[in-house]
């Protein structure tokens, strides 16, 4: 990967996605940040360490194709390349079993979790593959290998996700573009401390600790690796 590199975190506002923006800024390279709102991507300013390159932002509603394949083109333009992408576009719905879980909660989950994540990969693959050089992560989960009570739909969807992804390594053989998936258990974030504040903060995982894979995935010294599903939940 050429250092410093341009990376495109779509969803680097979120609780992971702003740890991997900042593990690639403390790495010196130059970080677009998708964002939805505004006030997110400010909040985000306003925390990170900053770098040796100034962040850029883009607004970016994942579930539009479109515009997807139009920010894509202007960081192109503007860039010229991009090394690598990191998809941290995703949510969680659950708390329910299958049967009570009705259609629009399987529509949402599959348009955050596996839609947003096709829409990306269609806008960036081309170009990576132009370049003869990329690398691609993509955050599933845990639960996308197994059953899940409780919260089939999500699973479902980082299952999708997974698949889509093995698929793409095996057509990216050759291209010099790499791609991979981490898979975090639960994530050490606001959000979760204040839905399960009974629980054992402890066990969860950083995260900052997934974004140093994430990152270390993204670089020349991962580069035997693509078309992995790496657990990153810690050895709790
Ligand atoms: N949190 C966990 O415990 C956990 C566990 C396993 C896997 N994961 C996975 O890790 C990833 C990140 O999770 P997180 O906890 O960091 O979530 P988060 O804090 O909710 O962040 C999600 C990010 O995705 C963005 N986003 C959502 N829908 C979008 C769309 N249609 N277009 C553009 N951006 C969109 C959000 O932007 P806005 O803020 O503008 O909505 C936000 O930046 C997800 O794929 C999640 O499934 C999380």
């Amino acid at each position: 990967m050429n250092r410093p590199a341009i990376v495109l975190v779509a969803g680097g506002t979120g609780a992971l996605g702003s740890a991997v923006t900042q593990a690639f800024v403390d790495a010196g390279d130059s970080v677009i940040v998708s964002y939805r709102q505004r006030r997110s991507y400010d909040e985000l300013l306003a925390q990170l360490r900053p770098g040796a390159v100034a962040v850029q932002g883009i607004e970016l509603d994942a579930g539009d194709e479109a515009a997807v394949r139009q920010a894509v083109a202007a960081c192109l333009q503007r860039h010229g390349r991009i090394d690598a992408l990191v998809n941290a576009i995703g949510g969680y719905a659950g708390g329910a079993p299958l049967w009570e879980q009705d259609g629009a909660v399987l529509d949402q989950m599959i348009g955050m979790n596996l839609r947003a994540m096709h829409a990306l990969l269609h806008a960036v693959v081309p170009a990576m593959r132009t370049q003869g050089a990329g690398a691609i992560v993509n955050v599933a989960a845990m639960s996308g290998l197994g059953p899940a009570s409780g919260s089939g739909l999500y699973a479902a969807s980082k299952a999708a996700v997974l698949s889509l992804m093995a698929t793409l390594a095996e057509e990216l053989r050759g291209s010099g573009v790499r791609a991979n998936s981490v898979l975090p258990g639960t994530i050490d974030t606001p959000a979760n401390r204040s839905a399960m504040p009974q629980a054992d903060f402890g066990t969860w995982t950083a995260p900052q600790d997934i974004a140093r894979v994430i990152a270390f995935l993204c670089s020349d010294a991962a580069r035997a690796i693509h078309g992995a599903a790496i657990p990153v939940r810690g050895g709790h």
